[in-house]
Order: structure tokens, then C-alpha cells, then sequence
């Protein structure tokens, strides 16, 4: 190909690169598959390696181009970015309109755009002749700081804009959000690494964005919308409704709903029905906006120092209360971590009534200084778990103490220690009944084992009965143990036991995952999973191998190998398997050697004999050894399998069928090819 044609492809590519873009993340209207479009994005790079003369800053694959910045470079706005009026209630809001009218000295309704007020960082965009050059934050309105690369980084925001009429110039205002679900889906990840959680989408928002490495920024699931125009040529509009369709006609993302209210009567109505909706939406919103639509009206009205008079934020009640806290507890989870718990005297929050907030840990606690009978402004950012975010000094008792985590575990009293660079303080028994009730709990939770009918009560109750110590019991309770619990009626006793059967044949990642392994994600779960396939392998898999995986960091890798070396892990492991643990993936999707799994082979085969076996898994890497011992990997038992198999029942060790054996083989010679 020469490099006109290669042009004439790249051109293409990034054309409908760009077009699937603006499609998935705009319009939220996808047509192609994700394979498709990593197909299609691995074509344009490998033009664009050939030929890097043809690489435009504009093309998809420069979203995450550039190299890290030293520090940022301060912009001044063209226009400066002004802020709003705060209306805290209902009537406020229609004092704003009694005062529109007044200096427009007009008696008829005014029309508004209503619009959700979006709670992330406020950012402008530069396009010049349709292309992005540069974007920036609102800073003091006035000057900014350049986070180009950054911004660049925002799949929904367009690098080039669409349709026939592009403005040579337009600077474009928004805001930049996280929507709720990612955001969890971040806490999570950053939990999983062992990284400092972040406080709510907001602040996670501002920090991804001002990231000195776009990279950091591209991994966070950043969103925009865009609710305004600044300086622009070629770019008409009579009013701010018609400025927002024509942003929406050039490709940029505007939120759906936004809605043009004709007078104030109906913007209250948008007020009250937005407030309802909000804790439904995928994104935190803190109120709404009210704009005169039209523009001559804007410049009639004018401004004052720092909020124009043609605008007003409608703010929702505040998600924020104060309250007096009772007293604080310590709850122990699964790994053993103490969290501190503030139980609160109850107070609604934003239609919430809340009566616990979490303090985190110990250097939270000392940061606020937070102590039993303080009165504390509380927050509930939404679905997440409220928290106290400062306590009010001046009303503080004279007697309170500064609070500390106790050295003893408040569920079975042994002793607490606080390992050198954690924040965490953890309980020191690895037979604590809280951390075995909550390891059980979260080994049948949904996205572990999800055993159906095993609710929390049931679980504290069996534990506190004795009749589970350990989480391989699970499959051992039998029906009377059940139905001799409170609350368990024979029918439900047998639907446990019926949902626990079914629990036993499960997925390699879900099985990672329900072990409990400090770290270990759903997400890590299925990674470690897709990466190793075979259960045994990554229980032998080395730190450095664990490393080399993308997605886990050194705390995950190291977290994972010291779980496996533990002898207590081991032998729980070993039980669930003596009782029938089963993965329904790892056979179906093996592509790995045997390379370093050991094997015994017992009674007679139906295709080839033993020593033809044996041969087979020797040279597809495996070892085979003629006794059974805590290092076999797996047990390869045929018809009448005798004393071989009793003992590696006994000692949990993998059983698996000829068929088994052809399968694993099979898929081992096919990666070899
Ligand atoms: S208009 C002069 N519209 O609220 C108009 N602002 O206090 C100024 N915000 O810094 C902004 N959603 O970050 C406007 N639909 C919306 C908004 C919005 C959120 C933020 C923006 C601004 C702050 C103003």
C-alpha cells in the first residue's frame, strides 16, 4: 500500500472510529461490538505505526498519547466562567423570578432552561475550526489551569466536532463527572489495590482530572456534559435552548434533561421533580439551574461581580446534617479489620433517617478529632455509606477523651495490632467468631458462591451454635442442624440444602473471589481466573508471576501468595473440595501446559491404559508420581479406583475423571501448536 492509499484508510478508520464513539458514548446507541471496534482501533494503530507522518492529534488513538507534564500551565479565560446564585428553597427561587421581571419590567412569564445542577469540576473546552486544541479547569473563573491531555482522555468528549456547520471557533463550558456506578466500581478497584478510597465521586472526579500523567486519568471513568457557550465565531443562537441543540448537533454530550419551563410555576415543578428523581440518577446532581432562555434578556439582566442576575442554582436540601454521636463501636469484618462506627442520635438526611456512620480508621478519627458526645455534621453522598465529616468544636463537652481503637477485640478479645504503613488495625485470631461470620456471609454472597436462602441471621446463628467453624461446614450442615435453627421451617431447610448442592459446581474466578483473599475483587477474581484457568496453578503461582499480571499491583500479588502459603487456608481449601467444590470453567477453557502440576494415576481407563496416560501428561509437561501426597495435584482416577483415592479424598486433593484428563491435555497441546 502506498501512502496515499494509506492515507485514504487511516482517514477512514478514524472517521468511523470517531463515529462508533460519539454513537457508544453520547448517544448511548452503540452498533458496533466491542471486538469490532478493537478491531477496527488495532488497524488504525498499526497504520499509524507504519506511517507516523499521518498521525493527527485528533486521530482515537492519541486519547492517551501524551507524556507525563511537570506541573500545569495556567490559562486565562477569553471570557471569564462566573459563578451562580445559590436559591435554597422554593420561595427563593421565585424571589429570583419576582426580580427577573422587575428589571425587565415586564408582567409576562419568563421562559427558563431548567437544567440539573451537576456536582463535578466545571471545565471549558477550546475548538478551533472543529478540532479540540485545548480545555481547561474554571479555576478562579479567571484563570485556569491546562489539562488538555487530560481532558482528551474522555471517551464522550469529541475530538473533532460533527455535522456541516462547525464554528471556527467555540469554547464550550461543562462539567465533568463520575456517574455513581463507576464511581463504586473505582472504590472498589482502589480497595482491591490496596489504595486510599475516595470520598465521593466529586472529589474523585477533580482529582482524576488533575492527574500530571493522562494515563491515571484515563483509567478513570470520566464523563461530561456541557450546559454552555463562551466565546465562539460562527456560532448563532437567539437563545440558550437553541445554543444547547446546536451543541448537541456538533456531537457534544448535553444532558437529556434539560427542559424549557414557561415561567416559574413550571421550573418549580422541574425543582421538586428533579429532587425526587435525583437519587436515581446515575450521577450526583446538588440542584438544579434556572436560565432566562433568551439572550437578550441575559444581557439586559447583566451581572454582578461574580454570578450573573439571569441565572439562579437551585440547591436541594442538604445530603449534610449535624447530630450527636452516642458512642462509638468497633465492627470486625471478614479479614479481621476493625472499623469504627459512630452510633448516632437518628436524623433524616435529605429524606434518609441515619443512624450510624462509618469513621474509617484510626488516623481518620485523629484527623478529625472525633469523640464519643460530639455533635458532628454528618453526610450521605448518594447510595454510599454515611460519614462523619467534621465535628462541631464549639458545642464539644469538657470531659470527652480523644478516641482510641481498644487493643482487644471487642468479639473474642484477642489482641489488636496495627501492622507499620496500614491504616488499618485488625484482630489477631484467625478464629474470631465476627471474622468467621462475616468470611461465611461473603463467601454466599451474590457474586461469591451465591448460595440462595443463606441470609446473615442464619449464618450468625449456625456460628453461634457451633455447627460451622470453618466455611467448608457449609457443606456438611445437615437438615436437621437446620431445621433445628429458629425461623427455618422444614421446606426452607431443604431449599438451603438444595441451593448449597448447587453452589458446589461454580466458576474458577467466583471460587477466588468467595475465599476471602484480602484484595481479591470480583473483578481480580476472574482475572487471576482468565490468567492461570487451572485452580492449582495459581495456588503454586510465584509473587513475580502474580505481578506480571495487568490489573494486580504488588500488594494484590503478595496478598494472594502469602493466602495460599497459610496452612489453615490450605486445609479449608482441601475441605471444599473433599466436599465436591467444582469448576465448571476450568477445564473448558484451559489453554495452559501442565508444566509443574504433579498427578497420580489410578484404576484402569476405558481408552488407553495407564502407561499410555502417563506418557501423555509427561509430555505435555506434567509430572506423575505413584503415591499420593499433599503436593499431587490431581488424582486421575479411573474404574475401581482403590486406596489411592480414599487417601487423596482424605486429603483433599483434586479428582479428576480420563475425561477430565483428555480435556486438560487436549486444550495443553493445543497452546502448544
Ligand atoms: S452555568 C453563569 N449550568 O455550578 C453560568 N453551571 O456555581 C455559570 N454547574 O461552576 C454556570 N451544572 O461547575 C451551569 N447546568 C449547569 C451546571 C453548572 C453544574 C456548576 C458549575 C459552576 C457552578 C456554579
Amino acid at each position: 500500500m502506498n501512502k496515499k492509499e494509506a492515507e485514504k484508510r487511516i482517514s477512514s478508520l478514524r472517521t468511523k472510529l470517531e463515529g462508533h464513539n460519539y454513537k457508544y458514548y453520547v448517544l448511548d446507541e452503540p452498533t458496533l461490538s466491542d471486538a469490532e471496534y478493537d478491531s477496527l482501533f488495532r488497524q488504525l494503530e498499526e497504520f499509524e505505526t507504519e506511517y507516523p507522518g499521518l498521525i493527527r492529534p485528533d486521530s482515537p488513538t492519541q486519547r492517551v498519547g501524551a507524556e507525563p507534564s511537570k506541573e500545569f500551565v495556567s490559562v486565562a479565560h477569553t471570557i471569564p466562567l462566573l459563578s451562580l446564585a445559590n436559591a435554597m428553597n422554593e420561595s427563593e427561587l421565585r424571589e429570583f423570578d419576582v426580580s427577573v421581571k422587575k428589571i425587565l419590567e415586564s408582567e409576562e412569564e419568563v421562559e427558563y432552561v431548567a437544567e440539573p445542577k451537576l456536582d463535578g469540576l466545571a471545565v471549558e473546552l477550546v475548538y478551533e475550526k472543529g478540532k479540540f486544541v485545548s480545555g481547561s479547569t474554571r479555576g478562579d473563573g479567571i484563570v485556569g489551569e491546562d489539562i488538555t491531555p487530560n481532558l482528551k482522555t474522555i471517551k464522550s468528549l469529541p475530538l473533532r466536532l460533527r455535522g456541516e456547520h462547525v464554528p471556527s471557533l467555540l469554547e464550550v463550558r461543562g462539567e465533568v463527572v463520575i456517574p455513581l456506578k463507576a464511581f463504586k466500581e473505582l472504590n472498589r478497584r482502589q480497595e482491591e489495590k490496596g489504595e486510599k478510597l475516595f470520598a465521593n465521586p466529586r472529589n474523585a472526579a477533580a482529582g482524576s482530572l488533575r492527574q500530571l500523567d493522562p494515563k491515571i486519568s484515563a483509567s478513570r471513568p470520566l464523563s461530561i456534559y456541557c450546559y454552555a457557550v463562551g466565546a465562539s465565531k460562527g456560532y448563532r443562537s437567539d437563545n440558550h435552548s437553541d445554543s444547547l441543540s446546536g451543541l448537541k448537533k456538533l456531537g457534544l454530550p448535553v444532558s437529556n434533561l434539560i427542559k424549557v419551563c414557561n415561567g416559574i410555576k413550571e421550573a418549580v415543578k422541574y425543582f421538586k421533580e428533579m429532587e425526587k428523581l435525583r437519587d436515581e440518577l446515575d450521577f450526583e446532581i446538588d440542584g438544579i439551574v434556572l436560565k432566562v432562555n433568551d439572550f437578550s434578556f441575559q444581557v439586559r439582566l447583566g451581572a454582578r461581580a461574580r454570578s450573573p442576575r439571569w441565572a439562579i442554582a437551585g440547591k436541594f436540601k442538604p445530603q449534610q446534617e449535624t447530630t450527636l454521636i452516642i458512642s462509638i463501636n468497633v465492627q470486625v469484618g471478614r479479614t479481621g479489620a476493625l472499623t469504627p462506627v459512630a452510633e448516632l442520635e437518628p436524623v433524616n438526611v435529605g429524606g434518609v433517617t441515619v443512624k450510624r456512620a462509618t469513621l474509617h480508621n484510626q488516623d481518620e478519627i485523629d484527623r478529625k478529632d472525633v469523640r464519643e458526645g460530639d455533635r458532628v455534621i454528618i453526610q450521605r453522598a448518594g447510595d454510599v455509606i454515611p460519614e462523619v465529616v467534621s465535628v462541631i468544636k464549639s458545642e464539644r463537652i469538657r470531659a470527652s477523651k480523644p478516641y482510641k481503637i481498644p487493643t482487644e477485640c471487642p468479639v473474642c478479645g484477642a489482641a489488636v495490632i496495627r501492622l507499620p504503613g496500614e491504616a488499618v488495625h485488625n484482630c489477631q485470631n484467625p478464629s474470631c467468631p465476627a471474622q468467621l461470620k462475616e468470611s461465611i456471609k461473603h463467601f454466599a454472597s451474590k457474586g461469591a458462591m451465591d448460595i440462595d436462602g443463606l441470609g446473615d441471621k442464619l449464618i450468625e446463628a449456625l456460628v453461634n451454635k457451633e455447627l460451622i467453624k470453618n466455611v467448608s461446614d457449609l457443606y456438611t450442615v445437615t437438615l436437621e442442624q437446620l431445621s433445628s435453627m429458629e425461623r427455618v421451617a422444614d421446606k426452607s431447610g431443604q431449599n438451603i440444602l438444595n441451593a448449597l448442592d448447587k453452589s458446589r459446581v461454580t466458576t474458577l474466578g467466583r471460587f477466588l473471589y468467595a475465599l476471602g483473599i484480602r484484595h481479591v475483587g470480583e473483578q481480580t477474581g476472574r482475572v487471576l481466573a482468565d490468567e492461570y484457568k487451572i485452580f492449582e496453578s495459581i495456588k503454586r503461582a510465584d509473587i513475580e508471576s502474580l505481578e506480571n499480571i495487568e490489573g494486580v499491583g504488588p500488594i494484590v500479588a503478595k496478598s494472594v501468595w502469602n493466602f495460599f502459603r497459610e496452612e489453615e487456608n490450605q486445609s479449608t481449601i482441601n475441605r471444599l473440595f473433599q466436599n465436591g467444590i467444582k469448576f465448571k470453567d476450568e477445564l473448558e477453557n484451559s489453554a495452559n501446559t501442565l508444566a509443574g502440576l504433579s498427578f497420580v494415576i489410578t484404576g484402569t481407563f476405558e481408552r488407553l491404559n495407564r502407561q499410555e496416560r502417563k506418557e501423555q501428561i509427561q509430555s505435555a509437561g506434567g509430572k506423575v508420581s505413584s503415591s499420593v501426597s499433599s503436593k499431587t495435584n490431581f488424582l486421575v482416577a479411573g474404574e475401581n479406583a482403590g486406596s489411592k483415592l480414599e487417601k487423596a479424598i482424605k486429603l483433599g486433593v483434586r479428582i479428576i475423571s480420563e475425561k477430565e484428563l483428555i480435556l486438560l491435555i487436549s486444550d495443553s497441546s493445543k497452546s502448544e501448536q
